[in-house]
């Protein structure tokens, strides 16, 4: 061997150490982090969390009573992975017929309808309006990939060629300007260009970027392409991901959100688990598309610090996050969103390190769920309990969790 592929030779090998120094060990302090229920008890029991939540469902306009717009897609989402997951069609009506009506009540599943000139005219809203068409989306395109139904993939299709208009492009940057916003935007923050950052808000004074909006367009995305074959989503899921990487992550944790006028981030302290979580499940399906390892590095390193992040978990591992016992609000339903990306990138490795962990943190959850949270199907949204008599929003927070049980055992 000459001294040249020797050094090259070690190069590799110092890198693959670098690659490997995450720690995927699974913490001994986690409360029960296994289980022995057999798959098809699982699939009930997940079965009969989504039959607990469907009385709650109004018809008329796809909406779940107890929950907001952007929450109710994440119902959808979850009974669609289920039936995607489980390979059963349980959910496929409900599913399918409801995100067809709210499509077709609000176009681009747009309930507010992206016409609102300032911020103001929010002020006395209780439910603002953003970019949550996204959601729906999103669900459109995990009940296009369940039932393969064409009018998921339209739905989806649609809503990514709205809120694209809310990406900032290289061009964009470059101006300082963009078509819809009234100020000037930096065109770079610490050096790096703001290129695939997404507004939150469609008014034309609202100036934050945000790392869920961005995390969702990544994703949907980066599904779109591997659905489709067509690279535009694929350009589009690497320019995004790039930005939440050059911008809005410390400690190996994403942060929520930047100013795009003035470059301004959101403190460390303000960062939930979603956040990491919908940028997990984009980077999950980033490294399937590109085949890239920088990306499944970079992902591999999040989950390995969100998991035993002391922000939302204690040493048994329980998410503490948004619990709320007597009213909804947005952060209750976070969770699901971090264990719905964490299970879709354990469901594409073969990382077994990371296979046992992410398995580990979801019968963690599980346990927990069933153990001290239940009354019947009934879950509350304090994963430590005590179970409390039925809430939509705890309800909805547990179904992510019950559909990963399924997977990850
Ligand atoms: C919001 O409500 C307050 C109190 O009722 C009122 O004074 C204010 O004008 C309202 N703002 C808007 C934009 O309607
Ligand atoms: C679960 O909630 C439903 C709906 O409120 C209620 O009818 C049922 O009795 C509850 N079950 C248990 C065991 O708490």
């Amino acid at each position: 061997m000459s001294t040249k592929s020797l050094r090259s030779l070690i190069v590799v090998g110092l890198v693959a150490c670098v690659a490997l120094a995450q720690d995927l060990g699974v913490p001994t302090s986690w409360r029960k982090f296994s289980n022995s229920r057999p798959l098809p008890e699982r699939v009930s029991i997940a079965q009969n969390g989504i039959n607990g939540i469907l009385p709650q469902l109004n018809t008329g306009n796809a909406q779940f009573n107890g929950i907001g717009y952007w929450q109710s897609a994440n119902v959808y989402s979850a009974m669609a992975n289920q039936d995607y997951h489980a390979k059963t069609a349980t959910n496929k009506a409900n599913v399918i017929n409801n995100l067809n009506k709210a499509f077709s009540l609000y176009s681009n599943y747009d309930q507010f309808g992206w016409v609102l000139e300032s911020t103001s005219t929010l002020e006395n809203m209780t439910d603002p309006p953003y970019i949550v068409d996204f959601w729906w989306a999103t669900s459109a395109l995990y009940a296009y990939r369940a039932y393969k139904d064409n009018n998921m993939l339209s739905h989806a299709v649609a809503t990514w060629n709205r809120v694209n208009a809310f990406v900032i492009t290289t061009s964009n940057a470059g101006s300082g300007s963009m078509s819809g916003k009234n100020f000037r935007l930096k065109g770079s923050c610490d050096g790096q260009t703001m290129a695939g950052a997404v507004f939150w808000r469609p008014t034309s004074d609202d100036m934050g970027v945000n790392s869920i909006t961005t995390g969702l367009f990544i994703t949907l995305s980066a599904y779109l392409a591997e659905l489709t074959g067509d690279a535009k989503y694929k350009d589009a899921a690497i320019l995004s991901a790039t930005w939440i990487q050059n911008h809005n992550i410390a400690n190996n944790l994403i942060l929520d959100s930047v100013n795009a006028q003035t470059c301004n981030k959101s403190p460390a302290s303000f960062t939930f688990t979603y956040n990491s979580g919908k940028y997990i499940e984009g980077l999950s399906v980033l490294s399937s598309i590109t085949g890239d390892s920088k990306w499944t590095n970079l992902m591999l390193n999040i989950i390995a610090t969100a998991v035993k992040a002391s922000l939302w978990q204690g040493s048994d591992g329980i998410i503490t996050e948004g619990a709320s016992l007597n009213s909804n609000n947005d952060g209750v339903g976070f969770k699901a969103i971090f264990i719905r990306g964490i299970l879709e990138a354990f469901s594409r490795s073969s990382n077994s390190n990371l296979r046992t962990l992410i398995h580990s943190y979801v019968d963690v959850q599980y346990n927990a769920l069933l153990d001290l949270a239940a009354s019947g199907n009934n879950y509350s949204s304090n994963w430590h309990g005590p179970a409390q008599g039925f809430t939509t929003w705890g309800q909805l927070a547990a179904l992510d969790v019950l559909v990963a049980a399924v997977v990850a055992n």
